[in-house]
């Protein structure tokens, strides 16, 4: 039994006395505790010692004593499983040298066995629900297979992710194969890593928004549904879509326990969108975290108010930055903790 259930009675619907927040991105970036084990360790060393991953995962549960806390990890290792090189270059981000462009390119990517190569995930996993000792939920993640076959045929990051969609445009077979594969190996990961511990998974389609609704459809959202129908059973499922709000009514009859949503979708326009009873996750401009804590903390209390406390979770609409100031961190979380529902 998990002692602080808020963000999983959440995701039930149930009711609560507050509603639980926990910070996409909050492993990692602003915290000094997370710079100084970055100084002394490669970005996938730290994702592949569990003593490290686990230990950065507790760091902002630690300081902040969020809700809920997210396993240190990273979309790009599912490509990396996969045969796909992948390299995190400092003050660049994510660089594949040989990104995929053609059907060959799709031949030699693997449905790889989980265990073997993504088995230090399940040991992060293991070693974190044991510094957690049941204080609050783990929630794992992976990509949307749409936002890693971005990266996987751009390269790197993107703009506009131009080489990725031509790639879907000229060559939708190859593109349909390859987003199948990522499909395939994000089922088996994630159900492994409901069966090491984690409580609920988080599809993040980070770049769902740069494609038209109906683009959207074909090269996203069929692939994220097949996700949630093969986890719903076994987990809650969160699905965040940045930039997918045009999305919110087909994603709110998919099974999904919770569907993310940023700062451009008002809070009553996500309710309507998305039928008034699926809960909620989101939604607060990640920038807005520079302003001063007092108007942070004004701002979350109005947000909760317009969301309702109710089948929702408080969290950003998109990652923490890396420059916010620590005490603005703590204002978001602080903000909620003490919300009172108005009369
Ligand atoms: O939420 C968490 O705190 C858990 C950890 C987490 C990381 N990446 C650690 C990380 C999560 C959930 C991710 C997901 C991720 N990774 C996404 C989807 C979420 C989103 O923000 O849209 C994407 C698109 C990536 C790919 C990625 N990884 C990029 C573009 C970068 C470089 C830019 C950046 O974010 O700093 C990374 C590197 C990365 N992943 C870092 C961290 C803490 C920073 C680099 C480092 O620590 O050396």
């Amino acid at each position: 039994m998990i002692k602080n259930d808020l963000f999983l009675k959440a995701l039930k619907g149930e009711t609560v006395s507050r509603p639980p927040v926990w910070m996409m991105r909050q492993a990692g970036r602003y915290l000094p505790e997370f710079m100084e084990l970055k100084e002394k360790y490669d970005f996938f060393t730290r994702c592949q010692t569990p003593e490290l991953a686990s230990e950065i995962t507790v760091q902002p549960i630690r300081r902040y004593g969020m809700d809920a806390a997210i396993l240190f990890s990273d979309i790009l290792v599912i490509p990396q499983a996969m045969n796909i090189e992948v390299e995190m270059k400092p003050n660049f981000g994510p660089f594949l040298p040989h990104p995929i462009r053609d059907q060959k390119g799709v031949d030699q990517v693997i449905v790889p066995d989980i265990q073997e190569s993504l088995g230090y995930v399940m040991e992060a996993i293991k070693m974190t629900k044991e510094k957690l000792n049941d204080e609050v939920p783990l929630i794992g993640f992976a990509g949307s297979p749409w936002t890693i076959l971005c990266y996987c045929v751009q390269g790197q990051g993107s703009k506009n992710f131009d080489k990725a969609k031509e790639f879907c445009f000229t060559q939708p077979i190859a593109a349909h194969t390859l987003l199948q594969k990522i499909t395939d190996t994000t089922i088996a990961y994630l159900k492994a890593k409901v069966a090491a511990g984690v409580n609920a998974v988080q599809v993040f389609d980070s770049w769902g928004g740069m494609l038209s609704p109906t683009d959207y459809q074909e090269f996203s959202w069929q692939y994220i549904q097949q996700i949630i129908d093969a986890l719903k059973e076994e987990a809650p499922v969160i699905a965040f879509g940045k930039g997918c709000w045009f999305a919110l009514r087909e994603m709110s009859q998919s099974g999904a326990a919770a569907l993310g949503v940023d700062w451009t979708c008002s809070a009553q326009n996500a309710r309507y969108l998305s039928g008034g009873k699926i809960t909620l996750q989101g939604n607060f401009d990640p920038t807005r975290l520079l302003s001063p804590p007092k108007t942070i903390k004004r701002m979350v209390h109005e947000m909760i108010d317009t969301f309702g406390k109710d089948r929702y979770i408080v969290n950003l609409g998109h990652g923490i930055l890396p420059h916010i100031p620590l005490e603005n961190a703590g204002a978001f979380i602080e903000a909620v903790k003490e919300y009172k529902p108005r009369d």
